[in-house]
């Protein structure tokens, strides 16, 4: 049977627990965030860390390719009367353009939604990513790292690599690109001025939802500048 993303996205958001704190990274980062910014949240799915970011007083324009994640966010922010601060759009970033304009938003925000697409649509991403931010805004995007030994264990398992980087675990596409792959990517998308670096996310006891039941992560980290 054909791999449907859509079905898949909604299934796995639908067994995750709801009550999930908003991530260390989207904390960590949000001190970085000028006040009231424009945010998009790029596979931000049920809306944890947009929802976090609306408490803070920025407003969210929320992508994901899941509607039933994108309804979880909007109730969220609804029942917190924040709702008209925050837009979600049904987005499938394996193609096309995103449906934003271009210099529209101060900060990109990705948090373990960007590695799912071969190195070629990584590249239209970093250039969509940079068209959409004003000049002098930010993105952070945090994406799993090859360097992680356990997580690699545990991806091994249960998915097969296809190339080198690329894992296919029953039809959905994972990738684990080193910093220097991302590197020249970004430098092939025109990105003028970025840092791509290794990053830790600790996770509290009781609060793992990675298959290698790890309490860290180690991530690759990548910042755009728009100059
Ligand atoms: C591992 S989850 C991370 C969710 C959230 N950012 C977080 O930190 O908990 C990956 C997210 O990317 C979204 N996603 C996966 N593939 C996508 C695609 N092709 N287009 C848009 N969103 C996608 C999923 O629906 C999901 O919300």
């Amino acid at each position: 049977m054909k791999f449907d993303p859509v079905k898949h996205w909604n299934d796995r958001h639908f067994e995750l627990p709801k009550n999930r704190d908003t991530s260390s990274y989207a904390k960590d980062k949000e001190k970085f965030f000028p006040r009231n910014s424009l945010v998009c949240d790029l596979g931000g799915g049920v809306g944890i860390d947009s929802n976090y970011f609306l408490d803070k007083g920025h407003e969210v324009y929320l992508l994901d390719i899941s509607d039933y994640a994108l309804k979880a966010a909007r109730n969220t922010a609804v029942s917190k009367g924040l709702g008209s601060h925050l837009i979600t759009k049904e987005v499938d970033f394996s193609v096309g353009m995103f449906p934003l304009e271009d210099g529209l938003v101060d900060i990109v925000y990705s948090r373990l939604a960007l590695h799912y697409f071969p190195l070629d649509r990584m590249k239209e991403i970093f250039s969509e990513i940079y068209r959409i931010l004003k000049n002098g805004g930010k993105a952070f995007i945090a994406v799993k790292s090859p360097d992680d030994k356990r997580e690699m264990g545990a991806l091994r398992k249960i998915a097969k690599e296809t190339s080198p980087g690329i894992f296919d675990e029953n039809g959905l596409i994972k990738t684990r690109f080193t910093k220097v792959q991302y590197k020249t990517v970004l430098k092939k998308a025109g990105v003028l001025s970025f840092e791509v670096r290794d990053c830790v996310e600790h996770f509290g006891k009781g609060k793992v939802y990675v298959k290698s039941k790890a309490e860290k992560l180690l991530y690759i980290e990548i910042i755009i500048n728009k100059v």
